[in-house]
């Protein structure tokens, strides 16, 4: 595409930008009484104008109800996200639930996923990983007896690089391939924004024997995926981000259809249990064949509804239509930072296949200030140390202009 640096360009991009109108559907935190420019939804996703009526009427369902709602609308409620949710993530129904929070489903996909032995005990993570994720991984390590320093291993990047190389990580697991058990790599790096080639990954993965799950925190609702087809054994998201259903919001997991009857280890609870007899309150656990099979508890509806009101967002707009329009928007930043190319530079691979929205951006000087001028400017966007702010430009809301504006601010704070 021919990007141009000027307003004009940017409102007429957003004047043929086919799924514009979804901007409306958005509160915008407000700016010196505008719409603030709003690059955060790699943090936290803007909030649905439809999600306070979705909470409220589980509201006045509970008042009206009490219990009774619990067996008449609650005991199944989740099940209301399942098809959107499979869908997102290119997955079966059966391959998905809503539960818990992010690092807590990695715990329990661990239970299982990690099984070591005094050979194969290793779990693969990048270097930098969102630090959850990094204690999440040394602590089950260590609940096993093993020690982090040995078995973990962490794909670091190349001396004065930021990103990984693909053929590097390829190369790691292939030469520690019998020492290890499990991978657990972000779909999208929470910090350079890098983007990895999930289904080679776990092709190769698989091929040492290992399992092959994902923490897809920046990559759901941002990227295209299919975890079924590539054949990826476990993946945990959480829904705040991308997928705008509001802070402390249920995780999504994922589990492929072929450990849909697992009679491995796993934490159990009763929302787990097969549902014709769960209010038998039997003493025997009888799993639920899928990824529903790792629920613990009952679900935190109230936000549930945040979520299913967002979900009806996705499921409008469609994946196709968001990535076609991120790849733009996002290309449309690119080409403007780098027209100031002697004082930023773009940490996040420049192939729209190794990246989502994101931009990582490294700022030469005075970085911190940079970014807190930014924030009294009314640019929000955040800030991760030494020296680089996050910008996501999400296709839901963004605009064109939006990009523009936010470069031009800081532009003319680094003049
Ligand atoms: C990549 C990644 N992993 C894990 C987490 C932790 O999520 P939670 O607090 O929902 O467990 C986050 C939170 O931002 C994240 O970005």
């Amino acid at each position: 595409m021919k990007y141009e640096a000027s307003i004009e360009f940017a409102q007429r991009m957003d004047q043929e930008d086919p799924i514009r109108s979804y901007r409306d559907r958005f509160h915008f935190p407000q700016f010196n009484g505008e719409d603030i420019l709003y690059f955060g939804g790699n943090s936290l996703g803007l909030m649905p104008k439809t999600s306070k009526a979705g909470v409220n009427e589980e509201l006045d369902v509970w008042g009206k109800m009490g219990v009774t709602g619990q067996h008449d609308r609650w005991e199944a409620y989740h099940e209301q996200l399942t098809d959107s949710t499979a869908r997102l993530v290119g997955a079966k129904p059966s391959e998905v639930v809503v539960m818990n929070a992010l690092t807590v489903n990695l715990h329990l996909l661990l239970v299982s996923f990690y099984q070591p032995t005094t050979d194969r005990y290793k779990i693969v993570i990048e270097k930098g990983a969102f630090p959850s994720d990094q204690y999440a991984m040394e602590s089950q390590i260590k609940f096993h007896g093993f020690d982090p320093k040995d078995a973990l291993i962490e794909l670091t990047p190349r001396n004065g690089e930021k990103c990984l190389r693909a053929d590097d990580i390829l190369e790691t697991l292939r030469s520690e391939g019998e020492s290890i058990a499990t991978i657990l790599i972000g779909g999208v790096n929470y910090y350079t924004g890098q983007a990895f080639d999930m289904k080679t990954i776990t092709d190769v993965g698989h091929e040492v024997g290992a399992y092959v799950g994902f923490d897809l925190a920046h990559a759901a609702g941002n990227l295209k995926l299919d975890l079924h087809e590539w054949n990826v054994d476990f993946a945990a998201w959480c829904t705040y981000k991308y997928m705008n259903s509001g802070p402390g919001s249920p995780g999504g997991v994922f589990v492929h259809e072929k450990h849909g009857n697992w009679e491995g280890p796993r934490f159990a609870g009763w929302w787990g249990h097969d549902k014709e007899t769960r209010f038998e309150m039997g003493p025997e656990f009888v799993p639920i064949t899928g990824a529903e099979g790792w629920q613990v508890s009952n679900a935190p509806i109230l936000s549930m509804a945040c979520l299913r009101k967002s979900m009806d967002i996705f499921d409008e707009a469609g994946m196709d239509a968001l990535r076609t329009k991120s790849e733009a928007l996002t290309g449309y930043l690119e080409f403007l930072l780098n027209t100031m190319e002697d004082k930023v530079s773009i940490v996040t691979p420049f192939d729209s296949k190794e990246r989502g929205c994101q931009l990582s951006v490294m700022i030469h000087e005075n970085g911190k200030k940079v970014f807190e001028q930014l924030g009294e400017r009314g640019v929000v966007c955040d800030w991760r140390e030494p020296d680089v702010i996050r910008l996501a430009p999400a296709p839901l809301y963004n605009s064109y202009s939006d990009v523009y504006q936010a470069v031009e601010i800081l532009r003319s704070l680094m003049d």
